[in-house]
């Protein structure tokens, strides 16, 4: 198949590599970068283990084609802890067992993430909404929305 010159910068680092039209971000992350932090579970957008963030908003990454990001920012799980942008919520989720077998639990925090840096306390409703394209086969969400809610509020306190 003929594949495709693309450059784009993943957590801070420029990459350019060649792949072919049909792959998706995810699988381009994994395969190709070996940054095997984002998971794929569904493969058709339901599940969200695949979540990252692209030019800012996060997105699906089974979703998006590789080749559609040639020239985007692309912020993955592992560049999100490795940055410090999200060790709070990380801390949150250990401290209160808002994870069990840790398969959503990347794209958990990114989406989490995504909500808090909007600044304020979210409403428990709208912690579960943001979410809600976020699927945990294990933990039941509660310690979940409880560790979100715990993040925004130390976060608020601290401003
Ligand atoms: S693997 Fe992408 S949403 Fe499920
Ligand atoms: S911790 Fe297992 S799926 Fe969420």
């Amino acid at each position: 198949m003929h594949e495709i010159d693309i450059t784009l910068t993943v957590n801070g680092e420029r990459v350019s590599e060649r792949v072919e039209p049909r792959k998706t971000l995810v699988d381009f992350l994994r395969d190709d970068l070996f940054m095997t932090g984002s998971h794929v579970g569904c493969e058709h957008g339901v599940c969200g283990a695949c979540t990252v963030r692209v030019n800012g908003e996060i997105v699906r990454g089974c979703l998006m084609l590789a080749v559609q990001c040639d020239g985007a920012t692309v912020e993955t799980i592992e560049g999100l802890s490795d940055s410090g942008e999200i060790a709070d919520l990380q801390a949150a989720f250990e401290q209160r067992n808002a994870l069990q077998c840790g398969y959503c639990t990347p794209g958990m925090l990114a989406a989490a993430q995504d909500l808090l840096r909007r600044g304020g306390v979210p409403s428990r409703d709208d912690i579960r909404e943001h979410l809600s394209g976020n699927y945990c086969r294990c933990t039941g969400y509660q310690a979940i929305v409880d560790a979100v809610e715990a993040v925004a509020q130390q976060r608020a306190a601290k401003r």
